[in-house]
């Protein structure tokens, strides 16, 4: 069985290339920008096709396995990890940074049988960084080993965060509220990539001491946390928690004091999770754009 999943892997870096020559080249027409549940949560068709390409090309290799793909999820599909083989897929991690032409963009796939992850590639495609891991067998970027940095003073440290796509006040507030009182404690400073995998990934590279953020989706997270994890960091939820892949709350870290010490300044709020029940299929699809 061990075999097969390495199969798969090779697979799933094979078609993280793939896909991310469909970025590049679209990157470089017009992107027809739509929103998704606000004006600010976009998806492309860039979005769209890659997430097919993804799917299409394992199905023809693996026909029984499942997938949850951010782009299925949005036209309908249930968000459910049972204990089959599931491919977890973002297929632009970084949306809004692609449709800027911000730099920093990523294809994500995470593997997870029986709920468990086996394997996940990010591909950070803009810079050409594979990054990949096994379950147990570490986290690599381009074939090299990956180490999470070994700094245990919060003081001397790096976070990264994101602002998120929800522009709710209370939720505007809470967001600025926790990053005031981590930028106070004070550390060296706050970063975001704009691509939830590629800050995790970050982190697993030791270039960040840490990533939290509220309001992410599981194929956000499903690969990089496996990344960060094998590179010898930690994961929980902001309230100090078990780390829950549907719950949309992460702190990644490269130590458990910086973990928790974070946690103390989180204002906890709870999104809806992924795997809630989808809501009414009546809501008016929100219009298109060019950007
Ligand atoms: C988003 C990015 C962003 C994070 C959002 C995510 P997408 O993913 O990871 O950094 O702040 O919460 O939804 O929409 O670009 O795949």
């Amino acid at each position: 069985m061990a075999d097969s999943w390495q199969d798969a892997m090779e697979h799933a870096v094979n078609v993280a290339r793939r896909a991310a020559a469909l970025v590049r080249e679209a990157l470089r027409e017009d992107r027809k920008v739509m929103m998704k549940s606000s004006a600010v949560d976009l998806v492309t068709q860039t979005d769209q096709m890659v997430e097919q390409l993804i799917i299409q090309s394992v199905k023809e290799k693996f026909p029984t396995h499942r997938f949850i793909g951010e782009e299925s999820v949005a036209a309908g599909e249930p968000c459910v990890l049972s204990d089959s083989p599931t491919w977890i897929i973002d297929p632009i991690d970084g949306t809004t940074n692609f449709v800027h032409k911000f730099p920093f963009v990523a294809v994500s796939i995470g593997f997870y049988v029986n709920k468990q992850v086996e394997f996940a590639v990010v591909y950070s495609c803009l810079d050409d960084k594979m990054f990949t891991a096994r379950r147990g067998r570490g986290a690599f970027c381009n074939g090299e080993v990956l180490r999470v940095s070994d700094q245990e003073d919060i003081r001397q440290s790096m976070i990264a965060t994101e602002f998120g796509s929800n522009r709710d006040a209370e939720v505007v507030e809470r967001i600025f509220s926790s990053m005031r009182k981590i930028l106070c404690i004070p550390v060296h400073g706050i970063r975001g990539a704009g691509s939830a995998a590629i800050n995790m990934c970050l982190v697993a590279c030791g270039c960040v001491e840490a990533y939290y953020e509220i309001g992410m989706h599981v194929w956000d997270v499903a690969a990089a946390a496996l990344i960060v994890s094998e590179a010898g960091g930690v994961l929980m939820d902001v309230d100090g928690s078990d780390f829950d892949l549907m719950s949309r709350r992460v702190v990644a870290a490269n130590c458990r004091s910086i973990a928790e010490r974070i946690v103390r300044e989180i204002d906890v709020y709870s999104p809806i999770r992924d795997d809630a029940p989808p809501p009414p299929a009546d809501e008016a699809l929100p219009p298109e754009h060019k950007h």
